[in-house]
């Protein structure tokens, strides 16, 4: 018998969000080409006023995506050949990426299971036994913070700094302090996909530190602190005046769709407990203060068997992350094996992001609990 399919519910609307504002975003669109300013500017600059104030952050500068931010974050903060930098191996793959572009060594922590974030019960033993640790770059994983406190603790006691990879969180709080705002340098992304998204790549530094952001600000120029010169051998990598102009229009949304996510977010946990559906739901920990929900993340006993009947159900939904960084191909040489971060290894195989976007209706949530449990009911 075909089961009739109910319903499509993508995994993100972005037509859905773009409708909303298409009038907006026109005419800022038109306003940068009529300017014919198309590099930094006015434009770019305003967008880091407004993204340095929302964060709580001095300083914040533009550049060309949430992969090059962790990068110019590392060269600013002298990451050198050989040195090591400790993260998780439960992250998108720029994180460590931008370390190994540099020519430095990716040292993996395991995560936990509830927050999907850097163990900070781990990360003191690995602290003194690697002296070449020359930073800490903790991960807010979907939209929820890691544990700033002790990673900033037990970093600052031997000197380290610490980068948030704040990619997927912009707006999330930890003890009521914004991302991006409480380590040396934050990192961010406006890939589509993230809550705030542009038309295309993008991305952006946070700093208290105005030396830093002055060097930031340089890197991402090829290291250029005057006309022709250059103090620094940096990058290209300029937040596009076009970008910046679609997100400030965006920005402005950014605080509503945040709270639909969260309400959606509640309505899942609410509906998923009531149908006593055997899959645990995302829930942040005490700490994490403003989760923006990136991804509304469950995990359950055959995921992979719960997608495909999500699918035929007309419900978009995605596995973040598959393979853990530690069992990459390109990462085979620093030795790691299966086995050696079981957290990251288990969450791979059990965790599924389902729509949490804040176009979605009430209905279109019941209806995805509903298609849960009769897929474990069947099972
Ligand atoms: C955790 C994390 N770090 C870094 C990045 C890299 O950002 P971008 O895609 O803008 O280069 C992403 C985005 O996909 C991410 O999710």
């Amino acid at each position: 018998m075909n089961m009739v399919i109910e319903k499509q519910i993508p995994l993100l609307d972005l037509r859905a969000q773009h409708k909303q504002i298409r009038e907006e975003v026109m005419t800022a669109l038109a306003r940068v080409v009529d300017s014919q300013k198309f590099i930094l500017g006015e434009e770019v600059q305003k967008f880091e006023a407004e993204i340095a104030s929302y964060c709580e952050a001095k300083h914040a500068v533009g550049c060309a995506s949430g992969s090059d931010a962790l990068s110019l974050a590392l060269m600013a903060l002298d990451v050198r050949p050989g040195d090591e930098v400790l993260t998780t191996p439960y992250t998108f793959f720029a994180t460590a990426g931008a370390i190994s572009r540099l020519g430095a060594v990716p040292v993996f922590v395991d995560v936990e299971a509830e927050t999907f974030n850097l163990d900070v019960n781990r990360i003191a033993d690995l602290l003194d036994s690697r002296p070449r640790i020359r930073a800490v770059i903790p991960v807010h994983l979907f939209g929820g913070c890691a544990d700033m406190d002790p990673i900033c603790s037990l970093a600052a006691a031997r000197g380290i700094p610490v980068i948030e990879d704040a990619a997927q969180s912009i707006g999330s709080e930890y003890r009521n302090r914004r991302a991006g705002s409480i380590g040396r340098i934050g990192c961010f992304s406006f890939f589509p996909s993230k809550n705030l998204g542009g038309y295309g790549d993008g991305g952006m530094l946070t700093t208290n530190d105005s030396s830093l952001a002055e060097r930031l600000a340089a890197l991402r120029v090829h290291g250029r602190t005057g006309k022709y010169f250059h103090q620094w051998v940096g990058i290209n990598s300029r937040l596009d005046a076009l970008q910046a102009a679609v997100l400030r229009v965006k920005f402005r949304y950014l605080d509503g769709w945040t709270a639909g996510r969260q309400q959606n977010a509640e309505r899942y946990r609410a509906g998923l407990a009531e149908r006593k559906v055997p899959v645990i739901p995302a829930s942040p920990a005490p700490y994490q203060t403003r989760h923006v929900y990136n991804q509304f993340v469950i995990r359950g006993a055959d995921r992979d068997g719960l997608q495909a009947c999500l699918k035929q159900r007309g419900i978009g939904s995605e596995v973040y992350y598959p393979l853990p960084l530690h069992l990459q191909p390109c990462f085979s040489d620093l030795g790691y094996k299966k086995g050696d971060f079981p957290v990251s290894e288990k969450l791979a195989a059990e965790s599924l992001a389902l729509p949490v976007h804040s176009e979605l209706a009430a209905d279109d949530i019941d209806y995805i609990c509903d298609s849960i449990r009769s897929f474990y009911v069947r099972a």
